[in-house]
């Protein structure tokens, strides 16, 4: 980091890597420099179409680049492991999209690499620093809606059966769990406490791919989540979460809230409803970019807002779900 700036190399030339190439250029302290492909057309064309010096198609070599300092890996979900692992033992950062890694084992050791090597971890979860989400904890913590009771949150988008292929193949992670499901889970994780119960139904396909669900956690303590989540059909991305006083609504889109609705007050009494709305920058991953940026600056492995630990927790949550709905398959083909 000789400019004082983190040099970035975004890995995947697909969705995400287009989506927050912009972003990433927004924060002061981020260059982004590179670009890593699996082909070298794929990775030329990504480096011409925005402006990057560097392209490659090989990861160990990207790896080895002493003109990168943190990769952003943006692929498809089985193939995060890997690839976040080879970048770490090479001493560059890691940010990687969600989920970090298919299992909570596998979070924790790309957790013990990055510390081995003293770089930084993260998964992507922009969810957790958007504005709206930041106030929302906020809010709770200073008792706003009194003990968060019961949270409901939905994300689905039914994805055709000829569209990208990352959801249909379970050998990349497929599914609605491992790609919208994370954000209801971790959304549970953040207000709720200690889990103590996973109940779920719903339809997986023989290969492991599943369709929907419905999840509910419960907690220590009796507060509860209800979660849907589904490749088949729209699950409206919004939330709430109630508490003994008061709930607070997350607007939509759940994942980047672009507000918050406050309703307090006791019945008979008409409730009092605050709204807040707040701005997005860019394309809304420039909170969690500038997050991160601040904390390899400053030297950390970690991110406070979303350790390594966390986000092993919620994988470990998935596993869970994913073994139960495998269970209810095999029970319901057999009878
Ligand atoms: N935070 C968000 O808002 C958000 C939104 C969408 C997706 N995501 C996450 O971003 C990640 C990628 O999603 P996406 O929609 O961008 O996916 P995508 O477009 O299907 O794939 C991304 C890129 O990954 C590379 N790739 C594909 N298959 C690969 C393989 N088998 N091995 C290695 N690289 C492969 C390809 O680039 P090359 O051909 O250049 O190698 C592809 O263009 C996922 O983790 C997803 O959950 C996050």
């Amino acid at each position: 980091m000789t400019s004082g700036k983190v040099r970035w190399a975004i890995v995947g030339t697909g969705g995400i890597g287009k989506r927050t190439v912009g972003d990433l250029r927004l924060c002061p302290d981020a260059e982004v420099v590179a670009i890593g492909s699996r082909s070298r057309a794929n990775a030329e064309a990504f480096a011409q179409a925005h402006g990057l010096a560097l392209s490659f198609d090989d990861h160990a070599q990207l790896c080895a680049s002493p003109d990168i300092d943190a990769v952003y890996i943006g692929t498809p979900h089985a193939t995060h492991f890997a690839l976040a692992a080879q970048a770490l033992r090479a001493g560059k950062h890691v940010l990687c999209e969600k989920p970090l890694t298919m299992t909570g084992d596998e979070a924790r050791e790309l957790g013990r690499i990055a510390a081995e090597h003293g770089v930084f971890l993260m998964e992507a979860m922009w969810m957790k620093f958007s504005p709206a989400m930041r106030k929302a904890v906020e809010l709770v913590g200073q008792g706003a809606i009194g003990e968060p009771r019961l949270l409901q949150a939905g994300l689905g988008y039914p994805v055709p059966p000829d569209g990208p292929k990352r959801f249909w193949d379970a050998a990349l992670g497929g599914g609605a769990l491992y790609d919208m499901g994370v954000y209801t889970i971790t959304l549970a994780q953040m207000f709720l406490g200690r889990l103590e119960a996973i109940s779920v139904t719903g339809r997986t396909q023989p290969d492991g791919v599943d369709l929907e669900e419905a999840i509910t956690l419960r907690y220590a303590g009796g507060a509860l989540a209800q979660l849907a989540t589904s490749i088949t059909c729209l699950v409206p991305p919004r939330g709430w979460l109630g508490g003994r006083s008061g709930a607070i609504d997350f607007l939509e889109p759940l994942f980047s809230p672009g507000g918050l609705k406050i309703t307090t007050g006791k019945p008979p009494a008409p409730p009092a409803v605050q709204e807040l709305s707040f701005a997005r920058e860019g394309a809304g991953y420039v909170p969690m970019f500038r997050a991160v940026n601040a904390a390899i600056l400053a030297g950390s492995t970690e991110h406070p807002l979303h350790p390594v630990s966390a986000t092993a927790e919620v994988l470990d949550i998935m596993q869970r779900i994913q073994a139960a709905l495998a269970q209810e398959r095999d029970a319901r083909s057999a009878g």
